[in-house]
């Protein structure tokens, strides 16, 4: 007999139907003549209730279903007498595939921590919290393909395993096959790496921004979407090790075109969780946050502010006169703190911000530079509850400004001559931006650790699964 998901299930009313349904029991209760299994595939959030005529399996056969136990049911599709649900299955043929012993079992009750989960996150895809996060991943992926899909922009494939660094910040996770235990140095002590499986020192990327430039140099726009690397050792609840980016790359757009790119982008891809996740998020609103609904539809029905950094200390600096504490100061040329983010966005304008023109000295080195050679033609989307989910700029085009910049940052022109000769050869305005996946998948489910919104998380001293 063919499986039937529970989902589909749920939606059926020909009563008296024979289905085949498998899946993992979250419960298990009743008295001495029927039981009822709730019972989830992972297709819904919603369980679908097996009853049992208890006499007609034995007591003896039916004591191994218990939670976490995995089975296949064959039954009639009956309409249900009890409460919370319209649908259910009267057992008559059960299959034991899996047993889990309630002694050992770890998913015994509702109700454990957030932390606990994260130690057990081989089993917490299990939870109906999981479940429905893991789910609306899967949705995001297709909201940010069909997007960019719609709008003619290419998917480009970049390279994981890179020889630069892209935003030169120096947080890279090195990739080397030599033997740590006998490196080789030369005379003045630098470790050599023509041996090593490149023949040159080479890290897992931190971005695909410059290999995704070379792309809309050629097919006009692309965007990638993939793994992403950090070893900065920052353990907040916003900062993962492997995290993934989109970054869309658009040849002959300028600043303000990217900008409106960019909340194309992210209502886009929030209407899309509204219009498809909605048990998932019906769920995440009632047990963890309860404004969620209401801030998604809020973000996808409102215009995003363009704000200027020097605008935005502005701001922060009267903020301050005014009696706002915050733990980092604000002076004209430091980066902002993620708290001084989120005063702008959840204080002062109560709207996502997009900031614009930082300090050069604070950005990369492939920003356009503006004429009052302070500033670049940055900009990053500043989140409610998140701080910034999105950095991008427009790019610097011109050659020798381009050239110059690098050699000021201390990139090497050995590492990026191939993207320089993009300037060399028929060189043009454009723009991109890279949005961090699991940034959104914060906002959009309303879960305030990001730990908590990829399958499993990389952060310092945690690679376990
Ligand atoms: O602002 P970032 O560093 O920008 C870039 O990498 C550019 N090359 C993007 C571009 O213009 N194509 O990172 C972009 C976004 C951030 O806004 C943030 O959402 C996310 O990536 N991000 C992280 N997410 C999780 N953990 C980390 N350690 C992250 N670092 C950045
Ligand atoms: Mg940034």
């Amino acid at each position: 007999m063919i499986r039937t998901l529970i989902s589909d299930a749920l939606k059926r009313s020909d009563f008296g139907a024979d289905v085949n349904i498998k899946g993992w029991v979250r419960t298990r209760r009743g008295n001495k003549n029927v039981s009822f299994i709730a019972l989830n595939d992972g297709s819904i959030i919603h369980n679908i209730q097996v009853v049992v005529d208890n006499e007609k399996f034995g007591d003896e056969f039916l004591k191994p279903i218990t939670t976490g136990a995995c089975i296949s049911v064959i039954g009639k599709l009956v309409e249900s007498q009890g409460k919370g649900q319209n649908v259910e299955i009267q057992a008559d043929k059960i299959e034991i595939y899996g047993t889990a012993d309630p002694e050992t079992y770890p998913l015994q009750k509702k109700g454990h921590t957030l932390e606990f989960l994260r130690d057990i996150a081989h089993l917490r895809p299990r939870t109906n919290t999981f479940g429905a996060i893991f789910r609306m991943r899967h949705h995001m992926s297709m909201a940010i393909h069909n997007f960019f899909h719609e709008r003619g922009f290419f998917y480009f494939h970049t390279p994981i395993i890179t020889g630069s660094d892209c935003e030169g910040a120096g947080n890279m996770f090195q990739v080397t096959t030599m033997n740590l235990y006998d490196l080789k140095k030369d005379e003045n002590g630098s470790i050599k790496y023509d041996n090593d499986f490149f023949g040159k020192q080479t890290s897992l990327t931190v971005s695909g921004q410059l290999e995704g430039e070379l792309a809309a140099m050629a097919l006009g726009a692309i965007y990638t979407f993939g793994p992403t690397f950090r070893a900065e050792n920052s353990n907040t609840p916003r900062h993962l090790a492997e995290f993934w980016m989109i970054e869309p790359e658009v040849a002959f757009y300028e600043i303000a075109e990217n900008m409106q790119l960019a909340q194309d982008f992210i209502q886009h891809c929030v209407r899309w969780a509204l219009n498809n996740c909605q048990d998932d998020l019906k769920f995440l609103n009632e047990m963890y946050d309860k404004e969620l609904i209401d801030r998604l539809n809020f973000v996808v029905d409102n215009d995003f502010v363009r704000l200027t950094y020097t605008e935005g200390v502005k701001i922060l600096t009267e903020a301050v006169a005014n009696g706002v504490k915050f733990e980092f100061p604000i002076d004209w040329g430091t980066d902002l703190q993620s708290e001084h983010e989120r005063y702008l966005v959840e204080k002062h304008f109560k709207k996502p911000v997009i900031l614009t023109d930082y300090p050069k000295e604070i950005k990369s080195f492939y920003m356009k530079q503006n004429d009052d050679g302070k500033t670049v033609r940055a900009m990053d989307v500043l989140f409610p509850k998140i701080g910034e989910i999105i950095g991008g700029s427009q790019r610097e085009e011109d050659y020798d400004k381009l050239k110059q910049r690098a050699k000021e940052m201390n990139v090497p022109e050995k590492d990026i001559w191939w993207y320089l000769d993009t300037r060399r050869f028929g060189t043009a305005p454009h723009s991109g931006f890279g949005l961090g996946f699991e940034r959104l998948m914060l906002f959009v489910t309303g879960m305030s650790n990001i730990r908590d919104v990829i399958p499993f998380p990389r952060t310092p001293h945690n690679a376990e699964f």
